[in-house]
């Protein structure tokens, strides 16, 4: 439809994923201004009896703010480490559903949620769709705060330009403490590698290139919805 506003279409995407939940599942709540809306459309289905039975793990402690307001019953990994499915935003999706994630700071506990769970929705509005990873958003690297210049020149040498993430004017902190550098690759060549390089670094605690992880992609645009499977 012309004229839908950014915020509509993201609705549009995270309500639809939203009706992949059935009766029963353990969820992943994603984070971010497109998932909260996947968490709303859920909570108003438990709350109209639609959806029974359900309990939810949240990827961030903002997220579990939202999940407990909304009244979703909760659970943790110690309780569930398999989940059904998760629902999540994105910076960037690639054609071959490979993400930037971390926009938010949320991550080390998306990723964490995501490989724990056999269903990974991705829910974006398609300004987020791009050939290449790193064509406009920069990967976001949590980092421990010892010594973490170390770790910035580091990613200076792989072809970065690091940039300190800031809360007003001290650094940003995430939900487990640490600090994110914000790396612009510009259009990264081959993900997989350069994931691989970012793992082998002590401090570097996790990146926000999330690759080979999300089965199904929900994309919003002015066009219209399309489901799309990664068969
Ligand atoms: C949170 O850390 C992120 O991974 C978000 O999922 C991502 O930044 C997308 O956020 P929006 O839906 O707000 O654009």
């Amino acid at each position: 439809m012309p004229g839908m506003n950014v915020q509509a279409l993201k609705q549009q995407a995270a309500e639809r994923a939203a009706e992949f939940v059935q009766a029963g599942m353990i969820i992943g709540l994603g984070t971010g201004s497109t998932a909260i809306f996947a968490t709303r459309c859920i909570a108003r289905r438990i709350q109209s009896g639609d959806l029974r039975d359900v309990l939810a793990v949240p990827t961030s402690l903002a997220t579990e703010a939202a999940a407990l307001e909304l009244g979703i019953p909760l659970t943790t990994l110690a309780e569930q480490p398999r989940l059904d499915i998760t629902i999540d935003g994105a910076d960037e999706v690639d054609p071959d559903f490979n993400l930037i994630k971390g926009g938010g700071g949320a991550l080390l506990r998306e990723k964490i949620v995501a490989q724990a769970t056999a269903r990974l929705v991705i829910v974006v509005d398609d300004s987020k769709l791009v050939d290449r990873l790193g064509r406009t958003w920069a990967v976001p690297i949590e980092v421990i705060p010892f010594g973490w210049q170390s770790q910035a020149a580091y990613l200076q040498s792989l072809g970065a330009a690091p940039v300190l993430r800031q809360d007003g004017d001290q650094p940003y902190r995430t939900d487990q403490g640490n600090i994110i550098l914000d790396c612009d690759f510009g259009p990264i060549a081959d993900p997989a590698a350069l994931a691989r390089d970012l793992k082998s670094r002590a401090g570097i605690v996790e990146h926000g290139l999330f690759i080979g992880m999300a089965r199904d992609l929900v994309v919003a645009s002015e066009d219209g919805l399309r489901h799309l499977r990664k068969s």
